[in-house]
Formats: C-alpha cells, structure tokens, sequence
C-alpha cells in the first residue's frame, strides 16, 4: 500500500523547521522524501496538500479510555478514534479502571481490551498503589515491562514514607512516577479554584497549595532518590517555579500542561459540568505563567486529560458534577488559538509541546520524519477556523468548555501506519 503526500511544508526534526518536500510512504513506513514534485511520474494515491503542513502525529501523555470498568462513560473503541480525530496515534491510558491495573491479571484485562479495541497505539499507566487507596504498592518490577510508568492519576499518593519508597522502586524498574499532585487535607470540600468565580458565587474553593504542596514534596524526593518524576496537569504559577527550579539542578522531571488552562481563566467559568475538572482552571497569573512555561521548556508536554463523562454525570453544575471534560477533538485548534495565533510561540514549537516532547516521554525516542520510520503523521491547517460543537464529536464524552468557541487550526488528516484513519469533513 502505498500514499503520496505532495507539496506540503513538513517538519524536520533536526532543525525544527518546516521544509517544502514530497513524502512517499509504503506499508506503513516513509519509503522516501524528495524535493517538491520530485515524484511525478507516481501514478498511486496521493494528497496534495499545497497550503498544509505535515507532522509527526500527536501523543498524548494523559488520557482517560474508561476500560476496563466504565464503559458508560467511553469506550477503549470510541475513545481511541476520538484520539485519531484529534490527530493522536499514541495515548497514555491513567489506571483509575476497575480493575485498577495494579497487578498482573488485573492489567491483563486492560491490555486484551487495547489489543481487541483500540483504534490507535495505546499504553497503560499501572497504578502506584493497590486499587489506587494509597495504602500498599504494587509490584512495580513485574508490571514495569508493560506499562508507560506509575500513576495513582485521580489521586494524590497522601503518605510521604510510602511514596519515597514508590520513588525508589519505580528507579529501580526503570519507569518514571507520574503524580497526580493533590494534598486532601487541604482540599476543605473545594469545587473550583479558589479564587473571584468562587467567592462571587460563594462556592467551595480549590487553592493553589493542595498542588503545589505535593509538588514540593516530591520534588525533595526525586533530589533524595534521583527517580525519574513528571509532574501531571500543572495548574498553578507556583507548581511552575519549582518545576522551573528542579530543572535548573539538573533533576530528571518532566510535566504538562493541558489547553483548558491555557485557553481559560477562573473568570470564564459558568455553572455548568463542563467547566469542571480537577485540577481546576486556575486565575489569569496562573495561565500567563503556564504560557511561560510552555515557552521556556520548563512545561515540556501538552495533554488533554480526556476523561469522558456520561451527559448525567455532567449535568449537575460546578457544585455537582464529575471532574473530567473531554479534549481529543479541540486539542491542536485550542492550543494553535491561545499560543501560537495569540503570539506566544510559531507551529514548530507547538508542535514540539504535543508529538516531539510527549513522543520522546512515550517511547524515549522522539518521533521523526526520516525515510523508514512509522507514518504516523497528521496534516494540519493553520488558518482554518471552526465554531466548537461538541455534538459532533467522534467521542461518546460531549462535555468540554470549548463548546461554542471559534478555534483557529483543524487536524485534516490523521495517518496511521500509513494509512488514512481521520479526514475532516470540509465545506
Ligand atoms: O478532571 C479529572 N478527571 N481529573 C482527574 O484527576 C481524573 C479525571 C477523570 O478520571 O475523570
């Protein structure tokens, strides 16, 4: 099987740069890179793509599939094609399932559902501790082969003596802790972040110290255990200056950001579920400094933390609904919108947030455009803007805050494995 795309600017991952060339994939694989129409004589199928842009495919770090256990909310099937509308081809499933995948049979029935279901490359987090209740940890050396890392995600791991031991286990078998940063005690029943939305509506608030406490905490832990650490949907100013400060001594933490806090602030909340999520969208300081971040490398992914909900379980307000909105569909649009068209950074860098830095985490090898690697690529339109509505999502999770946003930027096509999984309807 082969598939020519013509005439597009594609990124290289050497220089960072866009480059006008011709890539012809075969079985799966880029069998060739030529100059413009270097190609002419190929008589097979092909896309010409005169105004695009090609890329390596996205992967998200920080994805909720819902199976096994909760499969009301979303499927391993219909999550995975949403990932592939949204232009990912690799995701990285958090552990809050039933079973928890905290042990061998346990993740068993989660890998049997990725190899019958899904639609794009999937792998686990196993969790850090026995059925995610922060208690006794899981065999790390056993699962370690199978699993992307160790996350309680959902959860923050409260006992300090049973984390630094989840740090020096999780060393050992080679795999990072990825935390779910969240200290209970100072949570005090908070909805929303605790700041103007929520004393002028007079709601529980959410402060900015259950995170960033943990964050502190851990981070003394990887200074005490050198164990590799990422820190999961940083929210809050102060989480980035000690990432920043971490990263300044050289200490092995990587963590990511996900668009809803980069697009929105506190002040754009409504009293609807899809405004929540934990963690909660933060004030306009926390946002600029998540922007910085993200432009000083100090923020090194962006994931989405697509987690499904039913419509019931969404329909109760801030006070009452699930946290979780779903973020495959609006991922590259809301993100192009709030940091490349706002001027923060150009296309290269973005692209570098969602498939060079989240692939290098996945795989440990970021991904490349060069002659026999994996086609798995996305065709991106920078100028296309679109109206968000979520009814049309491919995911059976409808509740995001982008709905009825104007975004600037489209994934056209997702290819996978050389093939075509996703083209975008266009007028
Ligand atoms: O908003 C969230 N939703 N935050 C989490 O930590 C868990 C996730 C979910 O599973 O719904």
């Amino acid at each position: 099987m082969q598939l020519l795309l013509q005439a597009a600017q594609v990124y290289r991952t050497k220089t960072k740069r866009f480059e006008p060339c011709d890539l012809l994939i075969q079985d799966g694989l880029i069998q060739e890179i030529g100059s413009r129409n270097a190609f002419d004589s190929f008589h097979g199928p092909s896309l010409r793509l005169d105004h695009f842009f090609v890329t390596p495919a996205f992967t998200d770090i920080h994805v909720h599939l819902r199976e096994p256990g909760f499969s009301y909310k979303g499927t391993i099937a219909s999550e995975t094609r949403s990932a592939l509308a949204g232009g990912f081809t690799h995701v990285l499933s958090m552990p809050n399932l039933k079973p928890v995948p905290d042990n061998m049979d346990h993740l068993k029935v989660q890998l049997d559902l990725i190899e019958q279901n899904a639609a794009c490359e999937v792998t686990p987090y196993a969790a850090i501790t026995e059925g995610q209740r922060g208690e006794t940890l899981v065999d790390m050396k056993a699962l370690a082969p199978y699993v992307a890392g160790f996350s309680d995600d959902g959860r923050g791991v409260q006992d300090e003596g049973l984390m630094r031991q989840a740090f020096l286990l999780a060393k050992e078998a080679g795999k990072p802790i990825v935390s779910h940063c969240e200290v209970e005690a100072l949570l005090h029943g908070g909805v929303i972040h605790d700041g103007a939305y929520a004393k002028a509506h007079n709601l529980p608030g959410i402060s900015s110290e259950s995170e960033w406490k943990m964050v502190e905490r851990d981070l003394a832990l990887v200074r005490e255990t050198g164990c590799a650490y990422h820190v999961c949907h940083v929210s809050t100013k102060e989480t980035v200056d000690l990432v920043r400060q971490a990263k300044k001594e050289g200490l092995p933490v990587t963590c990511e950001v996900a668009p809803h806090y980069l697009y929105f602030t506190d002040l754009d909340l409504q009293d609807h579920g899809r405004f929540k999520m934990n963690p909660p969208i933060r004030s306009r300081e926390d946002q600029i400094a998540l922007i910085e971040g993200l432009v000083d490398g100090t923020i090194d992914c962006i994931a989405t933390d697509h987690a499904p909900h039913s419509a019931e379980e969404k329909n109760l307000g801030l006070r009452g609904s699930s946290n979780g909105v779903v973020g495959f569909e609006t991922a590259f649009a809301a993100s192009y919108t709030s940091l490349v068209k706002a001027g923060h950074m150009d296309l290269a860098q973005l692209i570098d947030c969602m498939a060079i830095a989240p692939g290098l985490f996945a795989k440990g090898k970021a991904p490349e455009i060069a002659v026999g690697e994996p086609a798995n690529l996305v065709v991106l339109d920078p100028e296309a803007v679109e109206k968000i509505d979520s009814s049309k999502f491919v995911s059976a999770g409808k509740a995001t805050p982008f709905d009825g946003e104007m975004l600037q930027g489209q994934v056209l096509y997702t290819i996978y494995k050389g093939e075509i999984v996703w083209e975008k309807e266009r007028i």
